[in-house]
């Protein structure tokens, strides 16, 4: 039995860079067939970003569009729309993330869509919701990040550094498309009771912002009590009534921070992560592994709100016991006592973890030819029956004859679209010779 989740579903593509791709891959990855529809001669600009080999596609393109097709369409010639609308009818999902306005230019706006095949869930993603009054701007991820408080909050909150800072993690490409997929999932659900598609908008802010939550809990409170207790401000600092950059604070009420480890002059990564818990057992535990027993009887720290006020001393202790012990060795250490901790791992490190090679968290795929064998993240969760297969990206237009010939193009046809430049680039003009010198 074919258990992908997806089986059945097709998925008309027209998504570029990380946002949408990483959506469609995902689709993919749970059995969808996504047809991506690339611009001949030129592609998803990623193909051509950051290459490791000019002639080769990029690892950024080759990690978003595995086990996907690609059809070479130029979708504002006559016969490329038509190609177009042929593919949505058929389609389930029709996804773009062009910029805002240009799916309507185009001529397939949700309502033309839906017009095509009323079945057919739109998916979209933008840089900003309907109502926001930035809803017209292009964006990419930094955009989203410093519009939806991420980078505000983000980063050291003193010196030279104390400037907003965007996360490593991609809140607003890989993270807006996994927002959307949750959204098309609700509508794949939704259709079976009104056998509708409907219009999905997902903006890369909302996305963002909806990680951010609990920045905006810190300001309810900041504005009703002034200041907020699991901050390095609290209780001598100032926090000028907005949240402040929180350094590396864990972010809930228990007190976390980074400590250097051994190693840390030539290592940049040395460094453990440690949480006191805020209840008594926890503490205690804690103490006992840490040689603390007499923070047991110090009403300075034998009590959570105490902590929060001594925090800086704590920083302190914590980072003597950590200096001379390396990051797996206090994590060894403290997590066998019951703690929180883990060791800062570095991509390098991480991408040599032959553990996470289980299947799914890191996989590696065999793309053939020059390229060979690359890794990328594998689909995040595991399915108890369910396991995906992660096969090659396709070249771009890969697939272009497969897919007209499954829509009835003859060859005359498709020989007729790749001259009128719907499915391959036209010929460069020939350039105006040079105008004499006088
Ligand atoms: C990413 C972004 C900033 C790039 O903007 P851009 O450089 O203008 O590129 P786009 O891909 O949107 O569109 C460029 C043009 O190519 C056209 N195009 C794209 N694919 C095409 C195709 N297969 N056939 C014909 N035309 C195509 C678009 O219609 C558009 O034409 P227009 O300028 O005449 O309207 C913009 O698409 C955007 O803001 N997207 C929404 C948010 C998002 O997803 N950002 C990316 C996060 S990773």
């Amino acid at each position: 039995m074919n258990t992908a989740p997806l089986q059945g579903i097709k998925v008309v593509d027209l998504t570029e860079v990380q946002s949408g791709p990483s959506c469609t891959q995902l689709l993919a990855w749970l059995g969808a067939e996504v047809i991506k529809i690339e611009r001949p001669g030129k592609g998803d600009a990623t193909r051509k970003e950051l290459q490791f080999n000019p002639d080769l596609p990029s690892y950024y393109f080759l990690q978003l569009n595995s086990d996907k097709k690609s059809i070479s369409l130029d979708c504002k010639t006559p016969d490329g729309k038509q190609i177009l609308t042929d593919l949505i009818k058929e389609a389930d999902i029709f996804v773009e993330n062009l910029h805002p306005g240009a799916a309507d230019k185009l001529g397939f706006s949700w309502e033309a869509v839906h017009a095509i095949n009323p079945k057919c869930i739109y998916g979209t993603i933008k840089g900003f919701p309907l109502s926001s009054k930035y809803k017209d701007l292009k964006a990419y991820e930094p955009i989203a990040q410093v519009t939806a408080a991420a980078a505000s909050t983000t980063g050291w909150y003193e010196g030279e550094y104390n400037i907003p800072t965007q996360s490593g993690a991609a809140l607003g490409d890989s993270n807006t498309g996994m927002h959307l997929t949750i959204g098309l999932l609700a509508a794949l659900m939704q259709r079976e009771k009104t056998g509708e598609g409907c219009y999905v908008y997902q903006s890369m802010h909302n996305a963002c912002l909806n990680l951010c939550r609990i920045k905006t809990r810190d300001q309810l409170t900041l504005d009703k009590i002034g200041y907020l207790t699991q901050f390095p401000q609290y209780p001598n600092g100032k926090f000028n009534g907005t949240v402040p950059r929180s350094g590396n604070i864990e972010g809930g009420g228990v007190l976390g921070w980074t400590y250097k480890c051994k190693g840390w002059e030539t290592d940049d990564n040395a460094y453990v992560y440690v949480i006191l818990q805020r209840d008594a057992k926890s503490f205690e535990l804690a103490c006992n592994a840490l040689g603390f027993q007499d923070w047991l009887t110090n009403p300075d720290f034998n009590t959570a709100d105490a902590r929060d006020r001594h925090k800086q001393e704590i920083y302190a202790r914590i980072q003597q016991f950590c200096i001379d012990k390396t990051k797996y060795e206090v994590t060894d250490l403290l997590s066998k006592a019951g703690m929180p901790v883990g060791p800062v791992i570095s991509t390098k490190e991480l991408m040599a973890d032959e553990s996470l090679y289980d299947g799914n968290t890191l996989v590696k795929i065999n793309q053939g030819g020059e390229i060979g064998e690359f890794v990328t993240v594998g689909v995040p969760f595991t399915m108890s029956n369910y396991q995906p297969t992660y096969g090659p990206c396709p070249s771009l237009g890969g697939n272009t004859a497969e897919i007209l010939s499954s829509l009835g193009y003859s060859e005359a046809q498709q020989a007729e679209f790749a001259k009128n430049g719907t499915t391959e680039p036209l010929p460069k003009a020939p350039e105006a010779p040079a105008a004499p010198a006088k």
